[in-house]
């Protein structure tokens, strides 16, 4: 989750990484707030391509062949493991708005993904008083997920260091699919346990907004300011515009 949220940072701030891709093209008849669609349009084909000089690799599809997680949160612990794990979807974004107001030094975007989804064979061991053992196929869909967000950054006055303030993203989704087989031996059993994932998840999505808004502002704000490091807000355009 936390690479989504930062995908979503790197696009909106006119993608650090993303623009060197970026076709050059003359800044001067183009006001900033178009370099930086472009710039997300660009980032598209980073996620689709990868960026191995930047250690990024290919996100859309983002492919595991096999991975596997310990948890232990007092109550419950066990391990989880995918394999043949697809996240599709990432890419598929439009731009519904997106602007910059220059003189409140903040950024407003808006995303939508029509669906981002996982296809992954899956294998759960969970244990602590009673034992508890799945496996199977599943395939899990977030549909019409829509990221408003704000960004809020500042200019040092002498040397236009630019830092990232507070970000604030807002998701809701359309439609939660859960197809997570074997929760349960019992088919009519199985669908209604997905169908209280797919309503849990919508809840969480839609109704947490300030939290999940002040969750996302802490994690991703450090990350973001540690991406643009010591580039000045010029630097940042010079790499946007392909220019020198
Ligand atoms: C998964 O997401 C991709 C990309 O958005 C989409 O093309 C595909 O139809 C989705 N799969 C399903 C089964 O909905
Ligand atoms: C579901 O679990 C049963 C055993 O409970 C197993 O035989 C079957 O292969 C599992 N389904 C999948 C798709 O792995």
């Amino acid at each position: 989750m936390k690479s989504v949220f930062l995908i979503a940072l790197i696009l909106a701030l006119g993608s650090c990484q993303g623009a060197e891709v970026a076709e050059p093209m003359s800044a001067q008849d183009r006001s900033f707030s178009s370099v930086i669609v472009d710039g997300v349009e660009a980032f598209r084909g980073v996620l689709q391509k990868g960026s191995p000089e930047h250690g990024i690799p290919v996100m859309a599809p983002m492919k595991a062949a096999q991975r596997s997680f310990e948890f232990n949160s007092g109550e419950f612990s066990g391990t989880f493991g995918v394999e043949n794990f697809v996240l599709e979807g990432l890419d598929q974004y439009e731009v519904k708005s997106m602007k910059m107001e220059v003189l409140r030094s903040r950024v407003t975007f808006e995303f939508h993904f029509p669906s981002v989804n996982v296809t992954t064979d899956y294998d759960l061991d969970l244990g602590s008083g009673f034992r508890v053992k799945r496996t199977g196929g599943a395939f899990f869909a977030l549909e019409d997920l829509n990221i408003q967000g704000r960004i809020s950054y500042s200019l040092g006055v002498f040397t236009s260091q630019l830092r990232v303030k507070d970000i604030l993203v807002y998701p809701t989704v359309g439609n939660v699919n859960s197809q997570i087989e074997n929760l349960s031996k019992y088919r009519i059993f199985n669908r209604k346990l997905n169908e209280v994932i797919e309503e849990f998840v919508t809840l969480t999505i839609n109704d947490n907004t300030d939290f999940v808004a002040s969750w996302v502002s802490e994690q991703a704000t450090p990350i973001c300011n540690e991406l643009i490091g010591d580039r000045t807000l010029s630097d940042i355009i010079a790499i946007i515009t392909g220019g020198n």
